[in-house]
């Protein structure tokens, strides 16, 4: 079977609406924080393209500690500061690294991967997690892949409710 192309989103920019449109729709009616962050991580990572992994790490106790994911078992903590998920927190912005090899203390949890953007999630003012996303592909994430991450992140935090 094939699907017709006017069936088929033209552009990035289309598609990553229809992916904001199915996450808002998968997420709705349901507050849970365990089962809306892996439903979003398992949209993600079986939507989009050339990824390896796709999760979250929330911060716990002044450390990002491994949350629901989709891809190679990971590293389970993750001291802030360090690596690209630990600087993502600890700066509360987003990081797209082209080049995980040219990335200091970069963490190789998956040796497949080659690029990687992080996404800080943050409720009341202060970082509760990041979303990371991995590619063995070089350069897989330019700046409207890191837009359109940051939306899905908002849906998350609409969408769900965010204890302590
Ligand atoms: N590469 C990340 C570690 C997490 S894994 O990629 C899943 C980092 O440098 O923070």
């Amino acid at each position: 079977m094939f699907a017709l192309r006017s069936q088929l989103p033209a552009t990035k920019a289309e598609q990553y609406s229809e992916l904001i449109r199915q996450a808002r729709a998968l997420l709705e009616g349901e507050r849970d924080f365990t089962a809306n962050a892996a439903n979003l991580a398992a949209l993600v990572f079986h939507s989009l393209p050339d990824l390896n992994w796709a999760g979250f790490y929330w911060m716990k106790g002044g450390e990002l500690v491994l949350g629901p994911f989709q891809g190679k078992p990971a590293c389970v903590r993750i001291a802030l500061g360090r690596g690209v998920c630990g600087t993502a927190a600890r700066e509360a912005r987003t990081v797209v690294v082209q080049d995980v090899d040219e990335f200091p203390g970069h963490i190789a949890c998956d040796s497949a991967s080659r690029s990687e953007v992080v996404v800080p999630v943050v409720h009341g003012g202060r970082v509760i997690g990041v979303l990371d996303v991995d590619s063995p592909t070089l350069r897989r994430f330019e700046a409207d892949d890191a837009r359109a991450l940051e939306q899905l992140v908002e849906v998350f935090l609409a969408s769900t409710d965010i204890g302590g």
